[in-house]
């Protein structure tokens, strides 16, 4: 190819430039989104129940639709608005192939943005998706990642075992200890990812701190706000770089899917968009449109969890066969920053132990008749699990002691059943070990 040609090709000969501005311009200005004149778009100023009912619903014009549609098409007509968009460099913010974007995808990634208070977001395939591709976007090779010792299993897992594979270090540090991150920061330090609220001892991040400290050393702040959603803390507001969700749990809330979503800045987001489109973790149409309903009651899931989860906690903490809870409402809590910046409680989940150890809290499982014995979180159901042979059964009851998970520990996601109802069982089932 002569170098005109290539040039042209790359968009800035004189003759590419008359009609492609943006190339050489590098104060092009980045657009919120993708999204469509369908999306509806709400002031900020309105509520976390609003937004979550009606923001980012794609309003068909032609049918009139109340709900969003399914576009279950992997593949959409190019027009010359495509190319043209090609030409403007917004590949992001045209339909052209599903793993890309996807209209029904966009509606709801948008009504994330308008809770998260994020101009982008991405969905994808399962919360794992998204914490990989991110962490891999957002570094190089040679990077490090600072992170804790008591994040999500599958995220301790990819940061232990592969992602030096790719040529990033890592160190696991407790975040809860800003000068324990401080200490571990290195010259090639390129991201700090931490968990918001930790399982299963629900340790709060000094998130204000961590935010300057990340600010201050040039850092991006990356945090998986799972445990809390949007409508218990918003991330970014507080000054973080990205939030991200398994929406497996409270954004969908009926236990009926899995996926992940990321958001951030256009800048940020984009970047994590180009790695996922090589991993190959979007989510499909169905599994987003299934998404978007269940946020439609996110704000009053999340109040019936907030309120259910408080009570639960302070009756648990007053029970003769309960040694310790683990809850931010209770006045024993160590991490008191959380009040500082969480706007409407403190989610749903509450973990405590028994007396009697693994073998009493085994029992209580066998007992109770309202929560599921199951693993994961955040459904309308309230699910109880023991971290020993669950969340933590790979490491050993010493390394478990070490991180404070001790014997007897129970974690449970407090579902929006009626509270009476929830604590006369648990009244009832702990009178029986
Ligand atoms: C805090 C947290 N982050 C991430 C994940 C992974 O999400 P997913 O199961 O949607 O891949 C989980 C799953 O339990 C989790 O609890």
């Amino acid at each position: 190819m002569n170098k005109d040609k290539l040039s042209k090709a790359i968009g800035n000969s004189p003759e590419a430039n008359s009609s492609v501005t943006w190339s050489n311009n590098l104060k092009r200005g980045r657009v919120p989104g993708p999204r469509m004149k369908e999306n509806k778009m709400l002031p900020d100023t309105l509520g976390g129940s609003t937004i979550a009912v009606h923001g980012g619903t794609y309003e068909d014009p032609i049918t009139g639709a109340v709900g969003t549609p399914i576009f279950q098409s992997s593949t959409f007509n190019f027009s010359k608005h495509t190319y043209d968009s090609f030409a403007q460099g917004l590949i992001r913010d045209i339909p052209t192939y599903t793993r890309y974007g996807n209209p029904t995808v966009w509606s709801t990634q948008e009504k994330i943005s308008q809770l998260e208070n994020a101009e982008s977001t991405i969905l994808f395939s399962s919360g794992m998706s998204a914490i990989t591709t991110t962490l891999v976007g957002l570094t190089n090779r040679g990077g490090h990642i600072i992170s804790s010792f008591d994040v999500y299993g599958g995220t301790y897992n990819f940061l232990r075992e592969d992602i030096h594979q790719l040529g990033r270090e890592t160190t696991l540090v407790d975040g809860t200890d800003l000068a324990a991150v401080d200490a571990a920061i290195k010259p090639n330090t390129q991201v700090l990812f931490f968990e918001t609220l930790s399982n299963p001892l629900l340790k709060a991040l000094p998130l204000r701190g961590l935010a300057s400290l990340a600010k201050a050393r040039n850092l991006l702040l990356v945090v998986d706000n799972t445990f809390l959603s949007p409508i218990c803390l918003r991330p970014l507001d507080e000054g973080v770089d990205i939030v991200l969700h398994s929406c497996s749990k409270y954004m969908n809330g009926h236990s009926d899917l899995i996926a992940g979503s990321v958001s951030g800045s256009r800048k940020y987001v984009d970047r994590i968009w180009s790695q996922m489109l090589k991993f190959g973790g979007n989510v499909n149409p169905l599994s987003a449109f299934l998404l978007e309903r269940g946020l439609k009651t996110l704000a009053l899931r999340m109040q019936a969890h907030v309120s259910n989860s408080k009570q639960l906690a302070a009756f648990l903490a007053n029970h003769p066969k309960v040694t310790r809870v683990h809850h931010p409402s209770l006045p024993n809590y160590e991490y008191p920053w959380i009040q500082e910046y969480c706007r409407n409680g403190y989610g749903g989940m509450v973990s405590f132990e028994v007396k009697g150890g693994n073998e009493a809290a085994l029992a209580l499982l066998t007992h109770l008749k309202i929560p599921l014995v199951a693993t994961s979180l955040g459904g309308v159901e309230s699910l109880i699990s023991l971290p020993f042979n669950t969340s933590h059964s790979f490491l050993t009851e010493k390394q478990r002691q070490q991180i404070g998970i001790m014997p007897g520990l129970i974690r449970l996601s407090v579902g929006v059943e009626n509270i009476q109802d929830l604590t006369a069982d648990f009244d009832t089932a702990l009178g029986q070990i």
